[in-house]
């Protein structure tokens, strides 16, 4: 249900928010100006005050943003999957990556530590692509679930044989599993003379995880970033994961996706790190994301290249939004400028609102109120 602020509602009337809360008394209500009122309330606080209300609801603004129209089965083709790297700190998931890539990102970072989420696209030994999004720790992949983001098709748990089932090794699987994403567990450092694959196993046991070989379900490859043993079976075992689940979209729609990550770069403006998961992004397309727009100035692909649009799957920056969005806002393409703005205004009301109720004021009570 839509909601507003006491001191919000009395903004918006001219009135004054001491009124307000007195109206509200008189109902029997006990409330301090910070306190968040549901919109039949307001409507009768704001009639019985003497205004006239236009209810302006969520869906009007938001409304055909998004088709909610399934697309037809001829326009449907097939994505590659993507898939979500987590585990434990310093198990291994960048340096995996890494090698599957073969590029260096690790050395890059500083300390070694995953700065920010990358994702990267690879191909399979099939040639098949494969999108991967490595993640420090898991903090972007909960802030993201927690705001209804579903990027990942599979996750891989990354533990390393010499370490074993940590705390974060067990908060990815749970996220996992709450997700309803399937997983796929990698035993890494393998090539370590104190790595016992076989603890890890058991461990994971202790999970609700019964890995393929102790007679289970969940596909388990031991790997080694160092040496890249076993690197060509796990994108196998993702591929075969892939296929179970008939991953397809329609490329032929207007692009939309979610943000992985966005930062502002002091040359380029506002950077984001945008998944595309159905139709296909151009450069020159408005774009709203949370609370900002922009106009898709430039679209750089994972290897730095400009590109002139990204497909289903396909990680891109997106150069051009004129804020920075957030990690899990919803990139959508609107047909104007206009739209873009009315969109973008509204929910950065609604943002700025919700703050406000949280923060705003919060020590001015009811009896600071009324003196
Ligand atoms: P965070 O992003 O900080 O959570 O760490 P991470 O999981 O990405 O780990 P990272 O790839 O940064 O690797 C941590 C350390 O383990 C580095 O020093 C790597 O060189 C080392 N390492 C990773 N994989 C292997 C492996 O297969 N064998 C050996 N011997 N060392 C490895
Ligand atoms: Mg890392």
């Amino acid at each position: 249900p839509e909601t507003i602020t006491i001191q919000e509602l009395a903004n918006r009337m001219s009135e004054r928010a001491v009124d307000v809360i007195r109206l509200l008394m008189k109902q029997g209500q006990i409330h301090k100006i910070t306190d968040v009122i549901d919109s039949d309330t307001a409507q009768l606080i704001a009639e019985e005050m003497g205004h006239t209300v236009r209810r302006v609801a969520e869906s009007d603004v938001e409304e055909g943003l998004t088709s909610d129209e399934p697309d037809l089965e001829e326009d449907l083709d097939p994505r590659p999957p993507v898939v979500t790297i987590m585990g434990h700190v310093d198990h291994g998931k960048t340096s995996l990556l890494d090698a599957i890539r073969a590029a260096n990102v690790v050395e890059g970072e500083a300390g070694g530590i995953t700065q920010h989420i990358g994702a990267y696209q690879v191909a399979a030994p099939s040639g098949d692509l494969v999108t991967f999004i490595d993640t420090p720790g898991h903090a972007a992949f909960t802030s993201m679930r927690a705001r209804g983001a579903k990027v990942t098709d599979i996750v891989v748990i990354v533990v390393a044989a010499d370490d074993g089932v940590m705390p974060q090794t067990v908060e990815a699987i749970q996220h996992a599993k709450a997700a309803g994403v399937p997983m796929i567990i990698a035993i890494n450092k393998i090539d370590k003379p104190d790595a016992n694959p076989q603890r890890v196993r058991t461990e994971l046991l202790q999970h609700d995880i019964q890995v393929e070989s102790m007679g289970g379900e969940t596909l388990e490859f031991e790997v080694s970033a160092k040496t890249g043993e076993g690197l060509p079976e796990l994108l196998e075992g993702l591929q075969l994961q892939a296929e179970i689940l008939n991953l397809r979209a329609n490329e032929k729609r207007d692009g939309e996706g979610t943000v992985i990550e966005a930062q502002l770069d002091r040359g380029r403006g506002p950077v984001a790190t945008v998944l595309v998961q159905r139709g296909t992004l151009f450069t020159g397309d408005i774009v709203v994301a949370g609370a900002e727009w922009g106009r898709i100035r430039a679209l750089i692909d994972d290897t730095g290249k400009h590109v002139p649009y990204a497909g289903p799957s396909v990680p891109v920056e997106v150069l051009g939004f004129n804020g920075t969005p957030d990690a899990g806002d919803r990139v959508i393409v609107v047909p104007n400028e206009a739209r873009a703005r009315e969109v973008t205004e509204y929910r950065a009301r609604i943002k700025r609102e919700r703050l406000n109720a949280r923060t705003g004021g919060a020590n001015r009570s009811l009896v600071d109120m009324m003196r």
